[in-house]
């Protein structure tokens, strides 16, 4: 096209996108891969504050984070006030002024994230959004928020037991309302502002939200309960992630809780395990610990950039489950271009020479030698059949193999990693 012309277009589509903000966000899809960012419950709990925000948001620019694809700053529970006399929900004293918040957060080149339920009441017990739907997303979309964690809790006792006793049916579909009436919602408060907002459910699995979330306009649903900073809190919720691999996709993940990377009194190895796999599954990764007292080796972890590129890949292929073999776990994740990240764990609390695991290649549908990465040592490594292999209790080795070589078995190729879709 001749310059001459593609000016003129270029402006006319520039003044069509201010003009009309909804063209802007359907030009601007959210969750095309899984979200990453902070989040204040973890470490922080009840004593999230507008500072303490702040704080995250700087830190996450000046450790790396940023450049590492950390995009959210997520406020989490017990920042809400009192309804005014319009019921327009306010803040409590620790969030002195969200909009500003908000503005401060952008100005780092960051987005900011709110929390709310369908409730009367959030977890800790301060007000929701039950019967306030729309005007809380408007107020959001107003103050400039990108992101809504909406949080069941006392929806239960609230509404679906007693609009619903023991009728277990007609409570999921109670539920399901109450999470269709916010995404609503939201999309309304969107509309008028161009700024899209990321849905994400938390309800903890229960009536399998995989099945029902994408369908409403959720971005990610929680799959489990809490996460806490214990590996077999960690290992627990990896073990239930397994059969979930064709439910995730871009703009809809499942999410097996935020991270506590760094946080409690996980190992090492655990931490780059919980790392590791939470990216195999391509979950979100929301860091959940204190940015400002982060120790060097937690910090290169969790801005491991080959790591973050298997939960960024484009395919949003989630990792299944292999195959396990006494007390090691192998796993595995299709990458775009036909790449594998292969993951092996030791899930057990002693080392592993002591009862030595095999790699077994021909059950991953892959021929005797493969070359890759070695994604924490950053080495390329070798990976042959029957290879022994000790890792240290709950390390892993994680390897990007980027041209596998497949199996022929019977003079077929076999599928490598195949997912279940
Ligand atoms: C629930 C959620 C947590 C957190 C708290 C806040 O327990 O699952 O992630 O948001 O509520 O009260």
């Amino acid at each position: 096209m001749r310059l001459s012309l593609r000016i003129p277009l270029l402006l006319a589509a520039a003044t069509l996108l201010t003009a009309c903000p909804l063209l802007a966000q359907k030009m601007a899809p959210v969750a095309q891969t899984p979200a990453m960012g902070w989040n204040s419950w973890n470490y922080f709990a009840e004593r999230v504050d507008d500072k303490g925000v702040r704080a995250a948001a700087d830190q996450i620019v000046s450790t790396g984070m940023k450049d590492a694809g950390y995009v959210y700053v997520n406020i989490d529970d017990t920042w809400e006030g009192p309804r005014d006399a319009q019921g327009n929900i306010t803040t409590n004293a620790k969030f002195p002024d969200m909009k500003a918040l908000a503005d401060y957060v952008h100005s780092k080149g960051l987005k900011i994230g709110i929390y709310s339920g369908p409730g009367n009441k959030t977890c800790a017990g301060y007000p929701a959004s039950l019967g306030h739907e729309q005007q809380d997303a408007d107020t959001y979309a107003s103050w400039g928020f990108d992101y809504l964690k909406y949080d069941l809790c006392s929806f239960i006792p609230d509404t679906m037991q007693k609009q619903a006793p023991n009728d277990h049916a007609e409570q999921m579909r109670i539920m399901i309302a109450a999470y269709q009436k916010m995404s609503d919602a939201l999309k309304k408060a969107t509309a008028k502002t161009g700024r899209p907002i990321f849905f994400s459910l938390c309800q903890y699995g229960w009536d399998s939200p995989w099945e029902w979330a994408p369908a409403l306009g959720g971005n990610s649903w929680r799959t489990t309960g809490d996460i806490e900073a214990r590996w077999q809190s960690i290992y627990d919720i990896l073990s239930q992630q397994s059969g979930l691999e064709s439910y995730a996709g871009p703009g809809h993940w499942n999410d097996p809780d935020m991270l506590e990377v760094g946080n409690g009194n996980l190992s090492l190895a655990e931490n780059r395990t919980h790392f590791s796999m939470w990216a195999m599954l391509a979950a979100p990764l929301l860091a959940g610990n204190d940015l400002t007292q982060m120790k060097p080796e937690v910090n290169a972890i969790l801005t491991n950039k080959d790591v973050i590129a298997i939960d960024q890949d484009p395919l949003g292929h989630q990792a299944r489950h292999a195959y396990s073999d006494g007390e090691v776990e192998v796993w595995t994740r299709e990458l775009k271009g036909g790449a594998v990240a292969i993951a092996v764990i030791n899930v057990g609390s002693d080392r592993y020479s002591t009862h030595p695991f095999h790699l077994n290649l021909a059950r991953l549908g892959l021929a005797a030698t493969q070359t890759g990465k070695d994604l924490w040592t950053g080495k390329e490594t070798t990976l042959t059949q029957h290879m022994p292999l000790e890792l240290p209790s709950h390390d892993i080795l994680l390897v990007r193999i980027p041209a596998p070589v497949k199996a022929i078995l019977a003079g077929k190729l076999m599928p490598v990693a195949a997912t279940a879709k």
